[in-house]
Order: C-alpha cells, then structure tokens, then sequence
C-alpha cells in the first residue's frame, strides 16, 4: 500500500546544540553529526518511494528541523499549527512557504491563538486524528482541529498525556491495525482496539517509528522494537537519531509526510 508520494524535512541548523530538551543529561546534539543523521534519514525516506522536499536551515529556530511540529497535512487540507513552545511558535510562518507549493490557499486552515497545537500530538489513523493535550497542545487548538476535520469529513479524539512530550513520542500507528505503545499509552482504552505491540521501558524512544508505504523506520538501538516490526511483517529501515534524541526529537518529528 502506498499512501505517501511526498516528505517535507528541514536541515538541522548550527543552532541544533540549543534546541529545547527535557533530557540534558544526553549531552548537547554534535552538529556535525546531526547532518550526517539527517542525510542518513532523506536517504531512507527516499527508499521509500517518495520524493523529499529539503528546506534550508533556519538558524533562527533551534529545533526547526523537526517540521512535524509547525504543520500537519491531511488527505484533504494542510493545518499550519500554533507551537506552544515560546521559542518554536515563529516556525509556522516558515513552513507555509512549502506547504503553499503543495495545496491551493482555500485548503490550507490555520490554529489560531488562544489555541496551540503541535503536530507531535497528532496522531493519524485513516479518517481519526488522535491528538495529545499536552503541554504545547491546549483545549482550545484541539477544538480549532476538531472543528477544521469535521468541515472535510474526518473527526479528532482528545488523548490527556500524563507525561510525554508528544503523542508521538509514545504512541505511532503502522496501519493494519498494527500501534507501537509504551508507558502511558499501553493501558488508554482510546488503543484498546489496536493491535498493541507494547515497547518495553528501556526501549522507549524506541516506539517513535514511521510507517512509511509498508517499509517501517526503526530507530537504530532498539532491538526488541526492531524484532517487534519485522514480526508484524514489514520490511525496516534503520536510521540513527542518537543527536536529535538529545532534544527530544525522533524519527517522527524529523518530517511531514503526506499524498499530493
Ligand atoms: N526539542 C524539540 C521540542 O521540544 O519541541
């Protein structure tokens, strides 16, 4: 099944070593090796059957290399978000550039203030946008986007996050009914119906992998995940994200993948 034809990424910025972390024992990101990363994954997404769309480094926003966050694209719209992050919120007007290469102005909708919205929280399976209310991802945005989904038919379920950054941080679909869970998403009743591939504890990073046209990319260091998906079926990529993990990104955050 192919459902993604095009990715947008952006490159890391020499700013990387700055972005936010909740994580600082990690050590700060190596630039340099942040980019080797980055060609590693465009190389990966390429493998995949889609055409990668890089933008510039924009050394003004330190975590700008992670474009999931500013947009969200749907079968039917794209969403420029309002990043509840201080410091990340001016990266939604840099992102409407690209996403106006791809969608007329009538189907691009936006997240206005008072509301915020990260697309980290969103999770999509088929017409459901399981979205975290998180601490960059308020009611408010999360009633904007229920809003904006009914208009073209789809609908969007509110999932309370206790302690995660993103949804997407604990929580990814692999379509066939196949969810990646760990910690706190392992018991929401929201999954109960998914076939559960639980992530052990120690692997935790390890459930933030992308579906991309049934080959899946894994993290690199996480076995017990990489095992997991390959048991499922899929065929896996591996791509290392040691730099971008030191500020809580993954392989997820890293792109806005999408059918145009
Ligand atoms: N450093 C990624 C984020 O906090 O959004």
């Amino acid at each position: 099944m192919k459902k993604f034809n095009n990715v947008i990424v952006r490159r890391p910025c020499k700013a990387v070593c700055d972005g936010i972390t909740s994580a600082p024992e990690l050590g700060q990101p190596i630039y340099e090796k942040a980019l080797k990363q980055h060609d590693a994954y465009i190389e990966a997404l390429k493998k995949c059957g889609v055409e990668v769309t890089v933008l510039e480094a924009d050394e003004r926003y330190p975590d700008s290399c992670f474009v999931e966050d500013p947009a969200l694209i749907t079968k039917a719209c794209a969403i420029i978000t309002n990043p509840g992050a201080e410091s990340r919120n001016g990266e939604k007007d840099e992102i409407i550039g690209a996403i106006r290469k791809f969608f007329p102005e009538d189907k691009i909708e936006y997240i206005k203030a008072p509301g915020t919205l990260e697309g980290g929280d969103v999770m999509m399976v088929e017409d459901t946008f399981y979205v975290g209310l998180s601490a960059r991802t308020n009611e408010e945005g999360i009633r904007q986007l229920g809003e904006i989904l009914n208009k073209y038919g789809m609908k969007c379920v509110q999932v309370p996050l206790e302690k995660v950054l993103h949804l997407k941080t604990g929580v990814n679909y692999l379509e066939h009914n196949n969810m990646l869970v760990s910690g706190e998403f392992i018991t929401k009743p929201d999954f109960a119906d998914y076939n559960k591939v639980i992530v052990p504890e120690e692997e935790a990073y390890g459930a933030n992998c992308i579906w991309m046209n049934e080959t899946v990319i894994v993290p690199e260091g996480y076995p017990t995940v990489l095992k997991a998906v390959q048991d499922l079926g899929y065929e896996t990529l591996i791509v290392d994200t040691s730099e971008f993990r030191k500020i809580d990104g993954g392989l997820s955050c890293l792109s806005l993948r999408f059918w145009a």
